[in-house]
């Protein structure tokens, strides 16, 4: 071997010539996660902040001001596999990907029609995606979508699927309370989509958490009904979303600075190498204030809570889907997506275009 090809060598094999940013935080070098298409979809109905005013005490002017929303889109009959299968379909089209080569299927929702089967195995039958795939659902809340990114990176590596189809899908309005003036103005409905596979030389970098907690946000499940052996009745609040606004706010922001600093260090980046921020779109307010408190420029964080309000899950999916299709992402960009919301959980991750 010559010396110079020696060299070479032995500075691969100590990974010592590489950008920081090709190893993941285990030590594993060289392989990241690249996007190679996004696709979501939302449901026609738009409702208007006006709208809202004739079923609860509120204000156009008290909900853009507090929240940045102005609409947001409502099912009218949309399921979550339709929204679902819709942005998925979208998103295979756009990476340009044999759906045969498609080896791990991961849906974030809180609000599948059935608690069995999973909205994967239903999205796995509708697209005639293969057999020999892992297809379940998971429950992360908002933060569901950069969980799924995590979960899809590592089971790729040992997996036989090429590539991982990963979905956030959400009919809120099934669980939201529209007598509540609280939270009723806050959600969405909605789907976002992408197509991942490892890629050498990408960076991904993620961080994540969890601050188990049924106080400050929370949905009851399953009503329990008395069981011919129970003794007693058991009272169970319907399901509806609850949510303490103020304290998920400084969870919120919190969170975001954690987990997005950590990720930056990781990649041993600052906020301003980053091109594009894409945060859960729960306020406006809060992407502001994590903006201030990472000293990030405001205009580096996408925005479309304005029109979509908050959807959970597929808030990051559709909102990265929109900057994509708007044509402002460009190769080689450096993008951190950031979720919080129930659990409470939260996470971030880096990655490039
Ligand atoms: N219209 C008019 N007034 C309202 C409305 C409304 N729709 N909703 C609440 N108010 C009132 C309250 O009753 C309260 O009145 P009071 O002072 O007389 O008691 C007043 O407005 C102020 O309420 P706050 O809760 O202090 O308002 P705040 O400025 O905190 O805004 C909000 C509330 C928008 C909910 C904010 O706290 C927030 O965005 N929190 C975070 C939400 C979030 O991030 N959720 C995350 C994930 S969701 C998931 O995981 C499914």
């Amino acid at each position: 071997m010559p010396y110079v090809s020696f060299l070479r060598y032995a500075a691969l094999a100590s990974h010592a010539y590489l950008p920081t940013y090709t190893t993941t935080d285990r030590g594993d070098p060289l392989t990241g996660l690249k996007i190679l298409g996004t696709g979501s979809y939302v449901p026609e109905n738009s409702v208007t902040n006006k709208m809202f005013e004739c079923i609860v005490d509120t204000s156009d002017e008290w909900i853009s001001s507090r929240t940045g929303i102005k609409a947001r889109c409502i099912s009218d009959g949309e399921t979550d596999l339709f929204m679902a299968r819709t942005a998925a379909e979208s998103a295979i089209k756009c990476a340009k990907v044999k759906k045969s080569e498609i080896g791990v299927i991961i849906c974030a929702t809180i609000t599948n029609e059935y608690i069995t089967p999973s909205l994967s195995c239903l999205l796995q039958r509708d697209l005639a995606l293969k057999e020999e795939a892992l297809v379940f659902d998971i429950n992360a809340a908002c933060s569901g979508f950069v969980y799924a990114l995590n979960l899809a990176y590592s089971l790729l590596r040992s997996s036989s699927g090429k590539y991982a189809l990963i979905v956030g899908s959400e009919v809120l309005s099934k669980i939201v309370d529209f007598s509540d003036r609280d939270t009723c103005v806050l959600f969405g409905d909605g789907a976002g989509a992408v197509v991942v596979k490892l890629c050498r030389n990408a960076p991904f970098l993620f961080n994540a958490g969890a601050k188990g907690d049924d106080n400050l946000l929370y949905c009851p499940g399953i009503i329990r009904k008395k069981s011919p052996f129970s003794k007693t009745d058991h009272e169970q609040a319907p399901p509806f979303l609850h949510m303490d606004g103020s304290e998920v706010f400084r969870f919120a922001v919190d969170s975001i600075k954690k987990s997005v600093t950590a990720v930056l260090d990781k990649a041993r980046l600052k906020p301003e190498d980053i091109d594009h921020f894409v945060l859960h779109q729960a306020n406006a307010r809060i992407i502001n204030m994590a903006a201030k408190r990472l000293g990030a420029p405001p205009d580096k964080f996408f925005m479309n809570i304005y029109k979509r309000g908050n959807t959970s899950a597929a808030s990051i999916p559709i909102a990265l889907d929109e900057l994509n299709k708007s044509g402002k992402l460009k190769k080689g960009e450096k993008i951190i997506l950031a979720g919080f919301g129930a659990g409470l959980t939260y996470g971030a991750v880096y990655f490039s275009w």
